[in-house]
């Protein structure tokens, strides 16, 4: 599987350098911004829009802002996600989190900055027709908007305090984890100029994947090993969360993991042999260790 990753994550790493060297901030928080996006993630969101570039015979470096863009903004929901008010988590990726590396105030800062500067990477590509821009960023702050990301992580938070329904908490997942991971492809394909059949087609895997990632990541908070996972274990069991496992135990949440993991790859088959590595990506999410 890594010679699948490793070369999309040295890719990645080159363009957010790039877009990371930003001389007119404040040095603190460059670094805590620089700390946050390099500390070690998976760059499974990036990839998968790279693997959709592909999948539509386009060039890498026509997506890359918008690859670098969704990085970005998962990165800042992580900083704030660890953060004492929300999951208050001192490990992320076997390293400090950013509040704990910096202090709360930081690593607040250092997430909305991320936030904002992942519109940027779409607004400034001078690859992408400004009705393309205009989509892109609608896509993005919807799926990492109120209505999407910032949506499941409130509906999460509640899950600490009181039972949520089984509908909830499946809206939970698509909504916190599962809009992030769609717009991988959504945008992907935009850029691309994908027809509408391929772009319903990477939509339904984008979706049934995302859902899938977050059973995975319920499943490994209890049986990962904290060295692999680098998060603390156990950490829901200890928030009181709501999640897959708490709900259908584990083997229901097995059981639904695979369903989601055929029902992805079976939306693939519109597009063919372009889109192996795709798949191949979907088999590592499912079944990852960390
Ligand atoms: C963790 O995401 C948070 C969830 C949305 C479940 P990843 O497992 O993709 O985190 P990194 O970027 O690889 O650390
Ligand atoms: C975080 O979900 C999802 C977002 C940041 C939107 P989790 O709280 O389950 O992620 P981990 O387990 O801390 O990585
Ligand atoms: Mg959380
Ligand atoms: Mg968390
Ligand atoms: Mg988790």
């Amino acid at each position: 599987m890594n010679d699948l990753l490793t070369p999309w994550q040295a890719h990645l790493s080159t363009v957010m350098e790039q877009r990371l060297a930003l001389p007119q901030v404040p040095e603190r928080l460059r670094e805590a911004m620089h700390y946050t996006v390099f500390n070690g993630g998976k760059r499974i969101r990036p990839i998968l829009v790279y693997l959709t570039a592909e999948a539509l015979g386009k060039p890498a470096h026509h997506v890359d802002s918008i690859a670098a863009a969704i990085e970005m903004m998962h990165c800042y929901s992580l900083a704030h996600d660890d953060l004492p008010a929300m999951d208050d988590d001192d490990l992320r990726r076997g390293n400090p989190t950013v509040h704990i590396k910096f202090d709360e105030a930081t690593a607040i800062l250092a997430g909305d900055a991320l936030q904002t500067l992942a519109f940027e990477q779409l607004v400034l590509d001078t690859g992408f027709t400004a009705a393309q821009k205009v989509t892109l960023v609608t896509q993005l702050a919807q799926a990492a908007g109120a209505a999407g990301m910032v949506a499941g992580q409130m509906i999460d938070m509640e899950g600490e305090s009181r039972e949520i329904s089984a509908a909830e908490l499946e809206n939970m997942h698509r909504r916190k984890t599962g809009d992030l991971i769609a717009a991988c492809l959504r945008m992907s394909a935009c850029a691309c100029a994908a027809t509408d059949e391929q772009t319903q087609a990477l939509e339904a895997f984008g979706y049934a994947l995302g859902l899938a990632f977050q059973v995975q990541d319920d499943i490994l908070d209890i049986t990962g090993d904290q060295a692999r996972i680098g998060k603390t274990a156990g950490s829901d069991i200890t928030n009181n969360k709501t999640t897959f496992i708490s709900a259908y135990g584990l083997e229901g949440a097995t059981r639904h993991l695979q369903a989601l993991f055929t029902s992805a790859t079976e939306a693939l088959t519109p597009l063919g042999q372009g889109a192996a590595d795709l798949r191949r990506l979907a088999e590592f999410i499912v079944t990852r260790d960390h």
